[in-house]
């Protein structure tokens, strides 16, 4: 992300960088090494910055704001470690994922092992809500992702399906990180709860973005191949509104475990010539008003601005 949206947060997330790094370190090494692996790949800290942003709109201390960003970049990290795991992803932030460069079994507790060190990262937060919030996003996460593998090849299955299955596996530890900020820096309640609502939304039209450059990015974009969704059978948004075009989806509905590289590209391209990414960027757009309607009912500072800008950046995001 563009770093002049938030420059001056610049010294505080380099602070939350450092101390991710600390986090992970361990006697063990190959933990260490394999966390590091994915750490130093980069990825644009999202949560981190929605984390200190939020706590901008309360008592913002960075010794003890730090704590929260790291522990939500880190259970994004290990929840990516094992979504590459059930999606039998090679590539992740541009480099070869932990279970392409090692094995599944050792993925499995490298990704234990981050998460981990994220609740030991919260454990600095003496506040039984926190912690009771952060367990109850993970309980979710792990629904939503369950729900995928559920739902894979379902072609039936509705909007609503999809929708609260992105809810659960990406919009809500969006909408946590601005939730746990303000709560961490003792925000209003009102005010933690419209920040929540805020990331809910920016949520929703993250993953939407995400399920759309699945199907229109570049490899080098992605930092993967284009269309391993459908590939793996993942019915998301795009897919599932084309749908609504005949020969579109006699094609869809044709796909199955067994269907080849080759013919998955022409049914690729054959969703690209449909309104279907036209539909889904209108859907995610939706979602973006409904954030940028909550801001306005926020307290107008630095971090409100600096949240739109974040907002129209996922929005408009390419990788
Ligand atoms: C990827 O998240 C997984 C989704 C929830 C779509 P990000 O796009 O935030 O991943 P990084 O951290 O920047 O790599
Ligand atoms: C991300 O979904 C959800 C979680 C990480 C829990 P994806 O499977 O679409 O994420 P990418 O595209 O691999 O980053
Ligand atoms: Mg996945
Ligand atoms: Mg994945
Ligand atoms: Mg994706």
């Amino acid at each position: 992300m563009k770093l002049q949206m938030y420059s001056f947060l610049h010294a505080d997330l380099q602070l939350v960088e450092k101390e991710l790094e600390a986090a992970i370190q361990s006697d063990y090494s190959l933990l260490s090494t394999a966390s590091l692996h994915l750490l130093q790949a980069g990825g644009k800290r999202i949560r981190p910055v929605l984390v200190l942003l939020a706590g901008k709109f309360g008592n913002y201390d960075i010794e003890r704001m730090k704590h929260v960003a790291v522990a939500l970049e880190l259970i994004h990290m290990a929840s990516l470690v094992h979504d590459d795991v059930i999606d039998d992803a090679n590539l992740r932030r541009g480099r070869e994922t932990i279970k392409a460069k090692w094995n599944n079994r050792f993925a499995m507790y490298t990704g234990d092992y981050i998460f981990a060190r994220s609740l030991e990262a919260m454990s600095h937060l003496n506040d039984p809500l926190a912690h009771r919030v952060l367990a109850r996003t993970i309980v979710e996460v792990c629904r939503g992702e369950i729900e995928q593998i559920k739902d894979k090849y379902c072609f039936e299955q509705t909007l609503r399906t999809y929708l609260r299955r992105i809810k659960r596996k990406t919009a809500l530890l969006i909408a946590v990180s601005c939730q746990l900020g303000a709560i961490a820096a003792g925000a209003p309640k009102e005010i933690v709860d419209r920040l929540y609502l805020f990331g809910y939304y920016v949520g929703m039209s993250f993953q939407i973005t995400d399920d759309i450059l699945d199907f229109i990015g570049t490899k080098e974009q992605l930092g993967k191949p284009a269309g391993s969704d459908l590939l793996q059978g993942n019915v998301t948004l795009p897919a599932l509104l084309a749908m609504n075009d005949a020969r579109a989806k006699e094609k869809i509905m044709s796909v199955t475990p067994h269907t080849s590289e080759e013919e998955m590209h022409e049914i690729i391209a054959l969703i690209k010539q449909t309104e279907a990414i036209d539909e889904s960027y209108a859907l995610s757009d939706r979602y973006l008003q409904k954030a940028f309607s909550v801001l306005e009912t926020l307290p107008k500072n630095k971090a409100r601005a600096a949240l739109y800008e974040v907002a129209r950046y996922i929005g408009k995001r390419k990788f």
